[in-house]
């Protein structure tokens, strides 16, 4: 590293791990309180289990940053997604790899550590994969505004639809709640829905996706971050209300992309652009 400190950056596939708290705090210190899971979800997580139901899922890669006196600085998390269809059934072996969290503690910004992490999250991820027969064909992410530069720096792009006019309208994407109330099936006080940027990485080298290739990806994030098994709530009615609150997002989403050609569009491009005097409708946030 600059400076000349020494840098390891490693998975954790110990649940037992104390680092995991460390990493726990990392991340909710950066990320909003209800978007970050609890050390126990973590642990039961990267052993391919879900903490309520000890049901499979797919097993969640953690990578640590540490500094030299051992203290994690940084961490990257993510796991390998089997893409679903309309009726969320897996599509052959296709898989996408999703890029949950990432983040560096501020000092440790800006000297490559970033992009490290990522690439181990990434042959992580691949290597994962190999180990279950599918064949990851993109990177996805909800990315917040002020991260667009370093996704773009990795080859992840934010989506846009060329409209009628030859103008750009961004994907307008919204991340259903992460955590529901298992009495009612509606978000908790402190979760809800949140307009993010998605962004993508084709691994093929496109530079557009169709329209219904990113719904099989998004779903496979749904299926994965926001839909709760039916043990998860205390009551039928409860479990039908939060399948309802992502459905509703998911046809919204349809309709905005259904048959369309998204490009992938990097910050600096969409600058060249706008100096033409092309336009773009970016997909306001709140972050
Ligand atoms: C995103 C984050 C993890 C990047 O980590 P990092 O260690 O600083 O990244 P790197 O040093 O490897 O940066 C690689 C490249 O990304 C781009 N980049 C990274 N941060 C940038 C910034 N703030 N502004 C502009 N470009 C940036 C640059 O091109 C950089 O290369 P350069 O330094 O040679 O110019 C870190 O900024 C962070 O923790 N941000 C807050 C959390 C967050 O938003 N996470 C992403 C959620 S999806």
């Amino acid at each position: 590293m600059e400076g000349g400190e020494r840098i390891t950056i490693e998975r954790i596939t110990n649940p037992g791990d104390p680092r995991i708290d460390q990493i726990q705090a990392l991340l909710a210190a950066e990320f909003k309180e209800a978007e970050v899971d609890p050390p126990k979800v973590m642990r039961a997580a990267i052993q391919g289990k879900d903490n309520v139901t000890g049901s499979e899922v797919p097993t969640y890669i953690v990578i640590a940053v540490q500094n030299e006196n051992d203290k994690v600085v940084g961490a990257a998390c993510g796991a390998v997604l089997e893409k679903k269809n309309e009726d969320y059934n897996p599509i052959g072996n296709e898989a996408v790899i999703l890029g949950a969290y990432i983040t560096m503690e501020d000092e440790y910004r800006r000297l490559g550590a970033g992009t490290l992490a990522f690439n181990l999250r990434m042959a992580e991820a691949q290597a994962e994969a190999a180990r279950k027969g599918l064949k990851p064909v993109a990177y996805i992410a909800e990315v917040v505004d002020n991260s667009e530069a370093f996704i773009n720096s990795q080859g992840g792009f934010r989506l846009y639809s060329k409209e009628n006019d030859g103008n750009y309208k961004e994907v307008p994407y919204l991340q259903p709640p992460l955590e529901y109330d298992k009495n009612t099936g509606r978000p908790t006080a402190r979760a809800g829905t949140v307009p993010e940027h998605l962004m993508v990485k084709m691994f093929d080298g496109s530079t557009t996706i169709k329209g219904e290739t990113l719904l099989e990806m998004v779903r496979a994030m749904f299926d994965y971050n926001n839909y709760r098994e039916e043990g998860y709530f205390n009551n039928k009615r409860a479990f039908n209300q939060h399948s309802r609150i992502i459905s509703n997002i998911e046809e919204e989403l349809t309709e905005a992309v259904s048959g369309k050609t998204l490009h992938m569009i990097s910050r600096a491009d969409r600058e060249n652009l706008a100096s033409q005097g092309i336009t773009f409708a970016d997909h306001t946030t709140n972050s």
